[in-house]
């Protein structure tokens, strides 16, 4: 009784005091009253733009975010990749290039509110939506759903990311004033309510009752009602083609009065190897931008700076076949994937202008790049000749092929190789019937390619070889599904193979750790020559090697693999992610100028699948270029 009348006379002096306080205080709130966000108690409209940290060095966040800031934005909008953060189930890696609290500290000294969204799906176009590809060790697992084995590395998760986060909300003297749930988890087929509600919980439990929590969903009926929840304020996403009065008024069956907010306003688009280089006008982008915010709307462009899938953090789409996304996520954005500001920004930040003030002082420039040149790269072996060095552990035996999940590899690449039952004399079909091959196989008989099957592409292909006969089978895992209902992307040899008429067996698997031997200074550090014999083959895969001698600059270049095929690049010990010039639209990878030394020999090694040019050279280039598709002009 004492303690009830207490309370209520603490509530009724807080809130005779708040009305006094509420300048000084730090709020963050809807108005449902005036339809706009109320921050500090003064009406507030977003002008966002989205950044990934995983997709950007360390080093270059302060440049991207002074420059956001330049342009005119008051807000980012940060994905958080669960994958990036515990890459093995239950180890958490916080540092680095994957210190998210320093990105915010960063983001709040420039001035820059954060968005976050901490998914724990976050779609982006990033391996399997950011989701762990150890969940895929239950086969049964259903993502995104209130699946229970699913739930309990979700609960693991969340209980080590919230609780990091909720220092960095607004209210609590940070600089997070919003946090999105899940992302567009109506275009998901589950539409599991019970999940969405579950996320609540977690998310009021570790992040407390004042944060504006919401969601983001694509702008048609049946994603606003599988996506929504009460209690979780809905906003939707929309590019330039869009009506923007409908896609509002979508927005406002849902949520009748508060902002309208279009979440992910498409400044350009994603590219698939194999398609054409997508491009949005920048007039378009400007003259849409100012329509939503002369409407009062709030607003986050996606992307604003697009960045970099470094290393295999690549997605992919499935939706009539598998497309894997390219390395440079450039996306046409404002700042380029180098971070450089673009007419497109500059038009942007015109219409920005007309709606609040900008930063008085010049945008600043871009980052100077240098052409470095040419350099010859040296053969360092087969893959079947280095497999000591790459494969550590050695090879798991198993009578049927084991999937990447099943040997706890979940990245790169996989070596099956078994030896041929009977004489092949004559061109002998090796066929993956069910399409098991995920995502593409390169083929050798005693060490001499063959060529390649490739998931819903090439599910046939003729060997020839002897009874005995090593078959080597090196299978790559392109990025993992990140949107839709076949994200459960297991990689690998999904079944068996058929050679002629018999199913291949009695498997030696290898897993492959080229990071592994990269980072210790291999091939660098190791002077052994390579036979003359199998120096002489130039298809197939093989590791390749060179240095670029220092000249006292590091400065950003972009690396040119011209004439070469389809591969993965190292430098200085740094995986830079897939080239396939082969098929495009990108030619050039981006190198970062802080992974050069001035003064030592920097190292590049190359992975190269399927064939190396004669000349085996590279190029460093001062300009990227990502829009040339093979046949597509
Ligand atoms: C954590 O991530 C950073 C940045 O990628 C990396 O340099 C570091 O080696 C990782 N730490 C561990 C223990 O793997
Ligand atoms: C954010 O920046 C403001 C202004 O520079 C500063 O006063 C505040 O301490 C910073 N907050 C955090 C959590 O770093
Ligand atoms: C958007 O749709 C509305 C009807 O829903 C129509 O009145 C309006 O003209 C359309 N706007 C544009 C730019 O097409
Ligand atoms: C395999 O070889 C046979 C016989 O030479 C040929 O007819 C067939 O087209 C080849 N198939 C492929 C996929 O190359
Ligand atoms: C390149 O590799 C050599 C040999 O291992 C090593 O001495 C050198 O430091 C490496 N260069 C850089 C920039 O790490
Ligand atoms: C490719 O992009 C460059 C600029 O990055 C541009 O000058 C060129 O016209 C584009 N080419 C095609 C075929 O679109």
């Amino acid at each position: 009784m004492a303690a009830a009348a207490l309370l209520l006379l603490f509530a009724v002096s807080f809130a005779f005091s708040s009305e006094n306080l509420v300048s000084a205080e730090r709020s963050f709130c809807i108005d449902y009253k005036n339809n706009c966000f109320l921050k500090d108690g003064k009406p507030f409209q977003y002008i966002s733009g989205s950044i990934h940290y995983s997709r950007v060095p360390r080093y270059y966040w302060k440049d991207r975010l002074v420059k956001m800031y330049m342009a005119g934005l008051n807000a980012v909008q940060v994905y958080v990749p669960w994958n990036f953060h515990e890459p093995v189930h239950g180890v958490y890696n916080f540092t680095g290039d994957r210190d998210l609290e320093y990105f915010l500290s960063l983001a709040n000294q420039t001035g820059l509110l954060v968005i976050l969204r901490p998914g724990p799906y976050i779609c982006a176009e990033w391996e399997m939506g950011g989701l762990p590809a150890w969940l895929l060790q239950k086969p049964n697992i259903v993502l995104r759903s209130a699946d229970t084995d699913y739930l309990e590395a979700v609960n693991n998760w969340l209980a080590i990311l919230l609780p990091k986060i909720k220092p960095w909300l607004y209210i609590n003297g940070g600089n997070i004033i919003t946090v999105q749930v899940e992302n567009e988890y109506g275009s998901y087929f589950a539409c599991d309510y019970n999940y969405m509600r579950h996320l609540r919980t977690m998310f009021r439990f570790f992040l407390g009752e004042d944060v504006i929590l919401f969601t983001t969903d694509g702008n048609t009926d049946k994603e606003m009602t599988c996506g929504t929840l009460d209690g979780l304020y809905a906003t939707v996403d929309f590019g330039t083609d869009t009506n923007i009065s409908d896609a509002f008024n979508r927005q406002r069956r849902y949520e009748p009065r508060g902002p309208l907010v279009n979440s992910e306003f498409y400044t350009g688009w994603l590219d698939h190897w194999g398609d054409r280089h997508a491009v949005v006008d920048a007039q378009k982008v400007s003259r849409v931008l100012g329509e939503m915010l002369a409407m009062g709307a709030n607003v986050n462009m996606y992307m604003f700076e697009g960045g970099t899938n470094f290393g295999y953090w690549n997605g992919a789409d499935h939706d009539t076949r598998f497309r894997s996304v390219i390395t440079s996520y450039d996306y046409d954005a404002p700042l380029t994937e180098a971070g450089d500001p673009t007419e497109k920004l500059l038009a942007m930040r015109d219409v920005i202008k007309l709606f609040r003030e900008v930063p008085s002082g010049p945008m600043p420039p871009a980052t100077p790049k240098f052409a470095y040149g040419f350099v010859t790269l040296k053969k360092v072996g087969n893959i079947n000749g280095v497999l000591d060095t790459i494969s550590p552990l050695g090879p798991v035996t198993s009578k049927y092929p084991l999937m990447f999940e099943e040997m706890k590899q979940y990245y790169g690449f996989m070596l099956y190789r078994t030896t041929l039952p009977q004489d092949l004399s004559e061109p002998t079909p090796l066929i993956s019937p069910l399409n098991g091959v995920h995502d593409r196989a390169y083929v050798s008989v005693n060490g001499v390619y063959q060529g390649l099957l490739e998931r819903d592409a090439v599910l046939v292909m003729n060997v020839t070889g002897q009874q005995g006969d090593i078959l080597d089978i090196l299978v790559e895992n392109m990025g993992r599904v990140n949107f839709g209902s076949k994200i459960n992307d297991y990689k690998g040899l999904m079944s068996n193979l058929i050679l002629g008429k018999d199913a291949l067996t009695d498997w030696k698997i290898y897993p492959l750790d080229i990071d592994g031997a990269i980072s210790s200074g291999w091939p660098h550090s190791n002077q052994k020559s390579v036979s003359s014999k199998q120096a002489a083959l130039s298809a197939g895969p093989a590791v390749y090697m060179g240095t670029l001698q220092p000249n006292g600059l590091a400065w950003d270049t972009f690396l040119k693999l011209k004439e070469w095929t389809k591969g993965q690049v190292w430098i200085n010990g740094v995986n830079l992610g897939r080239y396939w010039p082969a098929r495009g639209p990108q030619q050039t990878l981006y190198v970062p100028g802080p992974l050069l030394s001035t003064s030592l020999p920097n190292n590049i090694t190359l992975l190269e699948l399927e064939a190396a040019p004669a000349h085996l050279r590279v190029i460093f280039m001062d300009w990227p270029q990502l829009n040339i598709t093979a046949g597509k002009s």
